[in-house]
C-alpha cells in the first residue's frame, strides 16, 4: 500500500493540477459570509482528495473545508488513528479574482500528532512536505529557516479573520505596530504558503489569528521540521488546543514578537 505521505503528494499534484484548469475557464462563485468565497472548484477539488484518500485508506477520518467530515457522516470512523485536515484551495479570495498564489493543503494527525504535510502552489510547480521526524522540504531540497535574528530586518506575513468587519479584534493593531519595527509586512492570502515560506527561510515570521486547523496542520509540521517555532501569542505550542492565535517563526524572533503581540 502506498504510504500516506506519498499519497497526499500525488494527490496535492493532481488537485493542483485540476484547479490551474478553473483558472482559464468562467468560475462559478459564492459567498459563505461578506468576504468568504467559495468556487465549484473549491468543491471539485475537495471531492477528489476525498476520494482519492477514501480509496486507499477507507477506515482514515476526513475533515475538509467545504464540509467533508467523515466523523459526522460515520460514527464507525470516529476511533481511525489518522485524520486528515485539507483546504482544497487555501487563497480562495485570489483564486476568485485570478491572483496566481493560493495552494492545496493537506495535514495529516496520527492521534494528536501532527505526522505529514503537504503545501502545494500549482501556479510556481513548488511542492513543499513534511514528515514527523522526516524534515522539511521543498522538492529535493531540504528546509531551513532564515537566520535573522532581529526584527527590524526581518520580513513578516499575516493575514485577516473574515469576521474583520464585525470583530474589533481583527489584527489591524497588530499588522500596524509590526510594520513600522519590521522590515515590511505582507498580506498574500494563503496562510498554508505563508508557513511553507517561514518554512524556506523566505519569512522571518507569519501571525494570525481564529484560523481553521485545515489552514494550518501542513503548515505548522513545515515550519517546526525546518527548525522553526509555532507557538500561540501566548507560547503554548499546543496550537490545536489554544486560543485560536498563532504566532510561527525562524525561533530567532520569537520573543520579541510574541511580546508585541502579547500586548
Ligand atoms: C484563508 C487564507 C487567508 C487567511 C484566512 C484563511 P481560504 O483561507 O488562508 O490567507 O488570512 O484566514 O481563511 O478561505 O482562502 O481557504
Ligand atoms: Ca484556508
Ligand atoms: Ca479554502
Amino acid at each position: 500500500m502506498k504510504d500516506r505521505l506519498q499519497l497526499a503528494i500525488e494527490l496535492a499534484r493532481r488537485a493542483g493540477g485540476l484547479i490551474l484548469e478553473g483558472q482559464g475557464v468562467k468560475l462559478r462563485v459564492s459567498k459563505k459570509g461578506a468576504t468568504d468565497l467559495v468556487t465549484d472548484y473549491d468543491l471539485k477539488s475537495e471531492q477528489m482528495l476525498v476520494k482519492g484518500i477514501l480509496e486507499a485508506y477507507p477506515e482514515d477520518r476526513i475533515l475538509a473545508e467545504e464540509g467533508t467530515n467523515t466523523d459526522s457522516s460515520s460514527g464507525a470512523q470516529g476511533d481511525a488513528e489518522h485524520l486528515w485536515l485539507i483546504d482544497p484551495i487555501d487563497g480562495t479570495t485570489n483564486y476568485a479574482h485570478g491572483i496566481p498564489f493560493y495552494s492545496v493543503s493537506i495535514g495529516l494527525m496520527a492521534g494528536d500528532r501532527i505526522v505529514a504535510g503537504v503545501v502545494y502552489d500549482p501556479s510556481r510547480d513548488e511542492l513543499f512536505h513534511a514528515s514527523e521526524g522526516g524534515g522539511a522540504w521543498l522538492g529535493d531540497q531540504r528546509l531551513q529557516v532564515s537566520e535573522t535574528h532581529v526584527l527590524e530586518d526581518s520580513l513578516l506575513v499575516t493575514g485577516f479573520p473574515y469576521d474583520i468587519r464585525t470583530n474589533p479584534d481583527n489584527n489591524l493593531d497588530h499588522f500596524s505596530e509590526f510594520a513600522v519595527r519590521s522590515r515590511a509586512v505582507r498580506r498574500l492570502g494563503s496562510a498554508a504558503l505563508d508557513l511553507a515560506y517561514v518554512a524556506a527561510g523566505r519569512f522571518e515570521g507569519y501571525w494570525e489569528l481564529r484560523l481553521n486547523a485545515w489552514d494550518w496542520a501542513a503548515g505548522v509540521l513545515l515550519t517546526r521540521e525546518a527548525g522553526g517555532i509555532v507557538t500561540t501569542f501566548s507560547g503554548d505550542d499546543k496550537v490545536l488546543e489554544g486560543d485560536e492565535t498563532m504566532l510561527a517563526t525562524n525561533g530567532r524572533i520569537h520573543e520579541e514578537m510574541m511580546g508585541m503581540l502579547r500586548r
